[in-house]
């Protein structure tokens, strides 16, 4: 960028920056002072909440995904062979293949606009003597047959489920988070979004501009006094709807700067020049930090002067946001870290930080898990699954270890070690414990609502549990008070 002539105000640059906040003066257009005041709004497109299903052609998966779909939430299936997922799903639902134990078909399209993971996926077992094409000696799980399993239990419930967690993108690992702007994957609207905002509105002859590089966005440009002027920035159009960010503490910043002082403002209201919700924070030369501007912590200001009064900032009603270079601080006082000339800010993100953490991950695995090899346990009274675990390629061990990967991973989960499954209708009360000791039975049916509930639940996070079905007592539907019964592991 080329340095501006001492005095040169630009008059079309001037026009250009109103006309991109919408709030270009048409002569005779006796809106235009409105105009001005209302600012221009720009749709905001929230990304689609999806979930996936990993597992979807299996009793509990299917289960899964036709209640999800019943409830209007829009679903992605993994699933191994697309020919047979249709034939189990139907036509229409989100089919993709990919497969737990081949890495490189876990690819970012698995995961795009993914909210959150329900994994029912699991090593295949059949009656020694085989199975009947739809399985329904496995599924009816009451008669007794001799089971072996199909594919490798360590492949499946292990490097599977480590292969899956390793590609899990890192927005579901930070689940309290809301991303406003990912600058590093930055959605084509960007530009639409934001637009320059300098010191021409009052005579000046700063330049800036938002670029984007491989790195993220770069505010940049060359900041003068000349002019009485000495400020540049780049500010959001309004959003709309405006952001809802309630349930947040606060705004986090990820940056990259030249040492200088800049400021984030934050509007909860339309007009274009108003009050604003302010923050100065400095930036280390050439480093990367975060940056953690507290709600409670932001100045209501109208241009740089603080107002005593007013409005408290309403984090319910978000509708643009600016980043800012200037020479002044606060009611006159100047920027102790201001410099004229040319500056750069390199942004990674901007967050929403603080927000209540649900779990992201949700795995079927199953009671049992922790019993092959304990002392004292009397294999007699224990299921098939533990008194076979052996000869089933140590089926629930390598559960366990599928299991430590999940919890060790930093993402948000809940582990549901269901009993014995059942093809019963389902919605009996469910009888939820931890240290694996329960022994019964539950339905596929309880199995696919409990997994889909746990996604909305606080108190479900972190938590791994046992579960079964208290038969012949109805279900309570207060899922509430089912995962207060439940510490967190
Ligand atoms: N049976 C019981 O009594 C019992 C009790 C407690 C817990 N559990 C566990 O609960 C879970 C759900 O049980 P379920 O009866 O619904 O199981 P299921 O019908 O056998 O379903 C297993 C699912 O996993 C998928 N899968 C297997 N290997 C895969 C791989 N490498 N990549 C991607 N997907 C793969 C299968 O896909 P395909 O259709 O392609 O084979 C199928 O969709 C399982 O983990 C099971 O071990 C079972």
């Amino acid at each position: 960028m080329t340095e501006p002539q001492k005095g040169q105000w630009d008059g079309g640059r001037f026009l250009k920056t109103l006309a991109y906040f919408k709030v270009i003066p048409f002569i005779g257009n006796i809106n235009w002072i409105q105009n001005l005041l209302g600012g221009g709004a720009k749709k905001r497109q929230e990304k689609p909440n999806i979930i996936l299903v990993v597992g979807a052609t299996g009793g509990v998966g299917k289960r899964v995904v036709q209640r999800l779909q019943q409830q209007g939430i829009k679903v992605r299936c993994l699933v191994r062979d697309a020919k047979r997922g249709r034939t189990i799903l139907g036509n229409s639902v989100e089919l993709i293949e990919a497969d737990l134990t081949l890495p490189e078909t876990l690819t970012p399209a698995v995961f795009q606009d993914i909210n959150g993971i329900i994994c029912c996926s699991g090593t295949k077992v059949q009656p020694v003597e085989g199975d009947t094409p739809n399985r329904e000696k496995y599924y009816q799980g009451i008669k007794f047959y001799m089971p072996e399993v199909v594919d490798v239990p360590e492949l499946v419930e292990y490097k599977g489920i480590q292969n899956l967690i390793n590609a899990v993108p890192r927005t579901l690992r930070n689940a309290g988070d809301k991303i406003l702007f990912d600058f590093t994957q930055p959605a084509e609207d960007v530009k639409e979004i934001w637009g320059a905002l300098d010191d021409i509105v009052m005579g000046g002859i700063s330049e800036s501009s938002l670029k984007l590089t491989p790195d993220g966005a770069l505010f940049t440009g060359y900041v003068s006094t000349a002019n009485s002027g000495g400020f540049v920035s780049v500010r959001t159009r309004n959003f709309e709807p405006p952001l809802n960010l309630y349930d947040y503490q606060g705004i986090e910043l990820r940056v990259k700067g030249d040492g200088k002082r800049y400021k984030f403002i934050i509007r909860c209201n339309e007009g274009w020049d108003s009050v604003g919700y302010c923050y100065s924070f400095d930036t280390v030369y050439n480093i990367p930090i975060t940056i953690r501007i507290p709600f409670d912590k932001l100045i209501p200001v109208f241009r740089a002067k603080t107002l005593n009064e007013g409005k408290p900032f309403n984090a319910s009603q978000v509708f643009s946001l600016q980043l800012m270079l200037s020479k002044f601080e606060y009611d006159g006082a100047l920027n102790p870290k201001f410099e004229p000339g040319l500056f750069q800010l390199e942004i990674e993100s901007i967050k929403a930080y603080g927000g209540t953490v649900l779990p992201r991950f949700v795995q079927v695995s199953s009671a049992g898990v922790t019993r092959p090899g304990k002392p004292g346990l009397n294999l007699e009274e224990e299921p098939p699954a533990v008194r076979l675990n052996e000869q089933l390629g140590g089926i629930l061990t390598w559960k366990l270890r599928g299991e430590e990967v999940i919890r060790s991973s930093g993402i948000p989960y809940t582990i549901i070690r269901p009993c014995a499954l059942t093809e019963q209708p389902g919605g009996s009360a469910l009888i939820v414990d931890k240290g694996d000791t329960i022994k019964g039975q539950v339905s596929r049916e309880d199995i696919a609502e409990l997994c889909i509930q746990a996604l909305t639940q606080p108190k479900a996070c972190n938590t791994t549990f046992e579960v079964k079905a208290e038969l012949d007592s109805p279900a309570s539907k207060n899922w509430d008070e089912l995962f207060s019964q439940l510490k967190s592991d």
